[in-house]
């Protein structure tokens, strides 16, 4: 457990390097056994997401070097095994592995991740979607159990545009006979980067991003060596400290082709965002006030995405007056509103799904409690603006996502610092949880 301790900061300056993105690294990883030869992917967050996803790849028999930001995978001795919760309960994303090792082997038995803080998490998009390959799947004692001789081209429809469920799909897809057709896909920038990578590994993967999505199946992929892009959502994280702090900062490593609605949002709330030649990053600077937004709601890309509502939201606390936020993904991603409460903050949550925020120029710090990755981020840039000390209990969440907050934002002139928390802190805290 972590104790972040964080004063009131006026005035970011200097310039970071967004790190690799989270959320198109860890399909890739899963990716990455579709082959017997070498793979090798550039730009890798060194985060507990990926520690995580390099030991289920050991596990099933891959031999894994991380180094400076380089992932080689030789997956050459993939095992037949079963998945269990060991390596699916800390990594939602560990699903993956469902599509990956369909394509690899055309069979698995793997423990659901399970639901988790920020809502339900259901798999019937994924299962749905794998047995329109021709594969028998079904769920069994907290397991999914699939397999198949071959798997088969086929034309699938998403009642809702999953990533995860369109991610499993692409894994199965590559490598079946024939073609398969998705259609109402999610269309996030991840889905175009695994896209790349796939394509790389010498699969047809046409339409990312797109309406349909239409894979040529084959039988063998290769190696490949691939670049991930920086990451969206820490980007924006970094945007909304300067956002509270006020100040200037140059944002490197990250394309703001994704970020169209991050931008426009930032933008409405007074912050100037001008965009370096080149999609290399941008350039932010907020001089005065926030001002509040009326509404704003989170959908499907190319729409506000999920993963930065927190954020938004520990910006608006500070705005100029009243902003309001639905949440449209998940049904229960407002945990740390309770924590921003205890700022001062006048949030509410109303109807279940939206935020209710009057903006205060003051609030005063005090000790906090991280409860998921996001949420544990807005709490970090809330802390930025308070009077006095804030102190964030973190359980490792913040740390699944950011390769080190601590580091990054200290870098643009925050008072930021991190502690090892204490036995006796942790027995005042109550229990110790489960990621
Ligand atoms: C979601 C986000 C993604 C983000 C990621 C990490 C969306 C659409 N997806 O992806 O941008 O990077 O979290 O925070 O914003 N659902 C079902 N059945 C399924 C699968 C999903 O009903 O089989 C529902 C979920 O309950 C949820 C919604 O679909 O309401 C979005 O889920 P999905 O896109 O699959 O989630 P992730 O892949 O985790």
């Amino acid at each position: 457990m972590k104790k972040i301790l964080i004063g009131k900061t006026t005035g970011l300056k200097g310039s970071v390097k967004i790190q690799g993105g989270k959320n198109a690294v860890l399909p890739i990883l899963a990716a990455s056994i579709l082959t017997e030869e070498k793979v090798k992917i550039n730009n890798c967050p060194d985060i507990e997401d990926v520690r995580q996803t390099i030991k289920l790849l050991e596990m099933l028999g891959c031999k894994v070097f991380f180094v400076n930001g380089t992932i080689e995978v030789y997956p050459k001795d993939v095992e037949d095994t079963r998945i269990s919760s060991e390596y699916t309960r800390n990594t939602r994303s560990s699903i993956l592995f469902l599509g990956a090792m369909l394509g690899r082997l055309g069979r698995i038995v793997i423990t659901k991740p399970g639901g988790c803080k920020i809502g339900e998490r259901p798999y019937d998009l994924h299962i749905k979607g794998i047995r329109g390959l021709g594969v028998e799947i079904f769920e069994k004692y907290g397991d999914i159990v699939a397999y198949t001789d071959e798997l088969k081209g086929g034309r699938i429809h998403l009642t809702f545009p999953s990533v995860g469920a369109t991610e499993n799909i692409m894994l199965a897809a590559v490598m079946a006979k024939g073609r398969t057709s998705i259609y109402n896909p999610a269309k996030e920038p991840e889905i175009v980067e695994l896209a790349g990578f796939l394509n790389s590994m010498g699969a047809s993967v046409k339409g990312a991003g797109k309406d349909i999505i239409v894979i040529e199946g084959t039988d063998r992929l290769h190696g490949a060596e691939y670049t991930v892009g920086g990451d969206r959502i820490v980007a924006a994280t970094y945007m909304a400290a300067l956002a509270v702090c006020r100040g200037k900062i140059k944002l490197l490593g990250v394309s703001p082709l994704y970020m169209e609605e991050v931008i426009k949002t930032f933008r409405n709330m007074g912050i100037s965002i001008k965009l370096l030649p080149g999609n290399k990053g941008f350039v932010c600077k907020n001089k005065g006030e926030i001002k509040n937004i009326s509404y704003i709601e989170t959908s499907p890309y190319p729409m506000l995405p999920t993963d930065v509502q927190p954020i938004m939201a520990a910006v608006m606390i500070y705005g100029n007056g009243v902003s309001r936020v639905k949440e449209k993904i998940f049904e229960n991603r407002f945990a740390y509103v309770e924590e921003l409460k205890k700022l001062g903050a006048d949030i509410n949550i109303k109807g279940g799904d939206t935020l209710v925020i009057y903006g205060r120029n003051k609030l005063k710090g005090c000790q906090l409690k991280s409860m998921d990755l996001r949420g544990g981020a807005a709490l970090v840039v809330a802390g930025l603006g308070a009077e006095g000390e804030t102190v964030i209990l973190d359980n490792g969440y913040i740390y699944r996502g950011y390769e080190d907050i601590i580091r990054d934002l200290k870098g643009l002139g925050a008072d930021i610092r991190e502690e090892e928390i204490s036995e006796e802190e942790i027995s005042e805290d109550g229990e110790k949880e489960e990621r």
